[in-house]
């Protein structure tokens, strides 16, 4: 089933107004749940309080960040037992981590394989540079991202892993990546997971696109035949532009 997540970042600014948007998705979401999985990613103030709204909505929670171990003396840090207690999924190694928080491959692939060990979804993303993308070396840094942070990953964790190839030009930019050149690097991704964990295994990790994605975009991401949905940024914060997003995911992958 494809995955439509919505990661919220930094925002909106208050409680209320997350509430609101959870509301404004919920109802369609249900509707959908036959054909599309779709996950929220809110800050984590205010994981508990959505968890409390969406229960049996079918809509499932994650969180933007997870550290690597499981308890102990790491102020700041949140460990993946905590967010399974209230959390499906979580999101691994987002470029503005390691832009940001200089999260390095390394980092990535030890949150990924804590939060994978401790039975929670994990999206991983990868995605190169405005310069590597220039450069024509976009296939040299994903293939190496991939590499990085799968380096723990087992076979059986499959089912719940996914990649979310985000290019970060196309992040938060209104560029989203031709549609050719996003099927060609997840092509690459599939294949370099098949390398790791067996070809078998690796069909049952999801690949998603990120980046710009927006309801008047999204179909031509999700029909393309390796793309299991998309990750969106900015249009999750405005809930009829996620739900129009959702309703055409549900579309496209209803008639496959
Ligand atoms: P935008 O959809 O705002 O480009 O953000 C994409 C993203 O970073 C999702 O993780």
């Amino acid at each position: 089933m494809p995955l439509v997540a919505a990661n919220w970042k930094m925002n909106p600014s208050n409680l209320d107004d997350a509430l609101d948007l959870v509301r404004g998705v919920m109802s369609v979401a249900r509707g959908q749940a036959q054909n599309v999985e779709v996950a929220i990613f809110p800050p984590f103030p205010w994981l508990l309080s959505v968890s409390d709204l969406i229960i049996e909505s079918g809509v499932k929670l994650g969180a933007q960040n997870v550290f690597w171990e499981m308890k102990g003396a790491y102020t700041g840090e949140v460990s993946p037992p905590m967010l399974k207690a209230i959390c499906q999924w979580v999101i691994v190694g987002h470029s503005e981590r390691r832009l940001y928080l200089a999260e390095t491959d390394e980092m990535i692939a030890k949150k990924t394989a804590a939060a994978l060990s401790a039975e929670l979804g994990v999206i991983m993303c990868v995605g190169e540079l405005a310069d590597h993308y220039d450069a024509g070396m976009s296939e040299q840094i994903v293939s190496g991202q991939v590499r990085a942070g799968l380096a723990s990953v087992a076979a059986d964790d499959s089912a719940r892993l996914v990649i979310a190839y985000e290019p970060v030009w196309a992040i938060g930019s209104g560029r989203n990546a031709d549609p050719e050149f996003a099927y060609k690097t997840m092509r690459l991704i599939r294949r370099i997971v098949g390398e790791m964990i067996g070809a078998g295994a690796a069909r049952k990790v999801r690949i998603l696109y990120g980046g710009s994605v927006k309801a008047s975009n999204v179909q031509q991401y999700v029909e393309l035949p390796l793309c299991d949905g998309v990750l969106v940024g900015g249009a999750s914060l405005d809930a009829e532009e996620f739900v129009k997003i959702v309703k055409t995911t549900s579309e496209v992958y209803g008639h496959r």
